[in-house]
């Protein structure tokens, strides 16, 4: 079975401990979208690894791990974090990761462009990573981006960066932000592709034939479907589609080669950067913060933490087609009295189950609660979806219920072993 792991919050649902739960039972693990604005956490063995562009099953031998198509890369940051994950003691061999050379590229002032983008918008700014996602995929879709497979001709590439680089340092000028000399990037960036060279190949057809040749295949999704370009809190969400056809388009595999859709989400809500979140809580945020949880692994941010809103997460199961559900951090409510489950929005007047279009009706928007008995006691040492408190179950079974999907597994805890499968 062919399955899509994706996330149904505002991204670190815990997404790449699930992946690599999965991927002992895998062959093949696909990143289709995003970049290095991703950080996926796991911990296995003891140890932490951060993951932003490697898949989260480079951390297992012998499986194959695939950056395709649909995915923005940074050369410079990926060669970093293939030193730093090798540093940690795992092999980043040319048979263990391979890179689309569709996938565009993001370039130094691409990151610089983000940054400018966010000044012009002050207080309206997205609060992004600034990774240089958006201006990487807007020169995607506008036409003028290059890809790894442009690099292979040296002397156009040297003339496109030349170009591009010429009209960002206008732009850049203006907001007084680093200008770029385009000899220097080309070194850099230069550097990086050659080191990066024996990965890349077309993993169009190596593709193809893993899966006509039944071998099983995992896609990891990034960021999470209230992120997601068209179905996300526009504008404050990412630049590519995070939802379960980005793994189509991003691979390059058919929607047919899938059976299965696993969305993860936290027994709660959490969101970094800025854009709405009717649930958010202050309580909630201090008393997770305090625990040490909820800071952001790529840029450190403390997220915002708020009650399980099912009104996102009824929404994401019906456009991610979810077969299942997994919820992370169910032990973050361990110690509470009393648990909130948002069922509706009330907007004036009217209750939504599903979540306005319209970006003003966010800012009016009054979640309607459903309050549910804590289960007061430690489920981290739970190995056994039977083992968890009654209250904890019952608190499940209303998740799905309003979600409408059923519960494939539980987290209850950072360590890939506390996982447990639901029957
Ligand atoms: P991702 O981006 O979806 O892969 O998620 P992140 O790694 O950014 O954030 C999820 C955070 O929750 C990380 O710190 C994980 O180690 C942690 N985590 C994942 N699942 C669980 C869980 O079930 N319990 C606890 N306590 N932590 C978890
Ligand atoms: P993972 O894969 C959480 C958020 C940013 C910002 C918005 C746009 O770890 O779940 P961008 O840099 O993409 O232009 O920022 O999206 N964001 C994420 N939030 N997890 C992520 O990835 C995110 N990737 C982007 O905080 O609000
Ligand atoms: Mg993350």
């Amino acid at each position: 079975m062919n399955t899509i792991i994706i996330g149904l919050q505002w991204g670190d649902e815990g997404k790449g401990k699930i992946v690599d739960y999965l991927t002992e039972a895998s062959d093949v693990v696909i990143r289709g979208q995003g970049g290095n604005n991703a950080g996926h956490t796991v911990i296995a063995k003891g140890t932490k690894y951060v993951l932003h562009l490697l898949p989260s099953g480079i951390l297992w031998d012998s499986k194959t791990n695939v950056i395709g198509n649909g995915v923005v890369l940074d050369p410079i940051g990926l060669v970093l974090e293939i030193e730093r994950i090798e540093s940690q003691g795992i092999a980043i061999t040319p048979d263990k990761l391979l890179i689309s050379d569709r996938a565009h590229v993001v370039l130094p002032f691409h990151k610089e462009l983000d940054a400018a983008r966010e000044a012009a918008l002050g207080d309206d700014k997205i609060g992004t990573t600034r990774r240089g996602i958006g201006p990487a995929y807007a020169d995607k879709v506008n036409r003028c981006g290059l890809r790894i497979a442009d690099f292979l001709d040296r002397e156009f590439t040297e003339q496109q960066i030349t170009r591009r680089v010429a009209e960002a340092n206008e732009v850049l000028a203006r907001y007084d932000l680093t200008i770029f000399d385009a000899k220097q990037v080309i070194e850099e960036v230069y550097v990086a592709f050659e080191r990066l060279r024996p990965h890349i190949s077309n993993t169009i057809p190596v593709l193809h034939e893993a899966w006509k040749s039944g071998k099983k295949l995992l896609f990891e999704g990034a960021q999470g479907t209230l992120l997601d370009i068209d179905y996300g809190t526009y504008p404050f969400v990412t630049s590519s589609n995070t939802t379960a056809g980005g793994s189509c388009t991003g691979s390059g595999l058919p929607p047919m080669a899938i059976q299965s859709v696993i969305g993860v989400c936290k027994a709660y809500t959490t969101r970094v950067g800025s854009g709405p979140f009717p649930t958010c809580d202050e309580g909630l945020s201090e008393y997770l913060h305090g625990l040490g949880r909820e800071f952001g692994a790529t840029t450190g941010r403390p997220r915002g933490c708020g009650w399980l809103d099912t009104v996102l997460l009824r929404f994401a199961c019906m456009v991610n087609g979810v077969t299942g559900l997994a919820v992370t951090n169910v032990d973050g409510l361990d110690e509470y009295e009393t648990l909130q489950i948002c069922s509706g929005y009330d907007i004036d007047g009217t209750i939504h189950t599903l979540p306005p279009a319209d970006r003003k009706a966010w800012d009016r928007a009054v979640p309607v609660y459903e309050t549910l008995p804590g289960w007061k006691s430690d489920t981290t040492a739970c190995t056994e979806f039977g083992q968890l408190p009654a209250q904890a179950k019952a608190y499940l079974a209303r998740l799905a219920e309003l979600c409408g999907a059923p519960i494939a597994f539980v987290g209850v805890g950072p360590d890939r072993i506390q996982t447990l499968v639901v029957a």
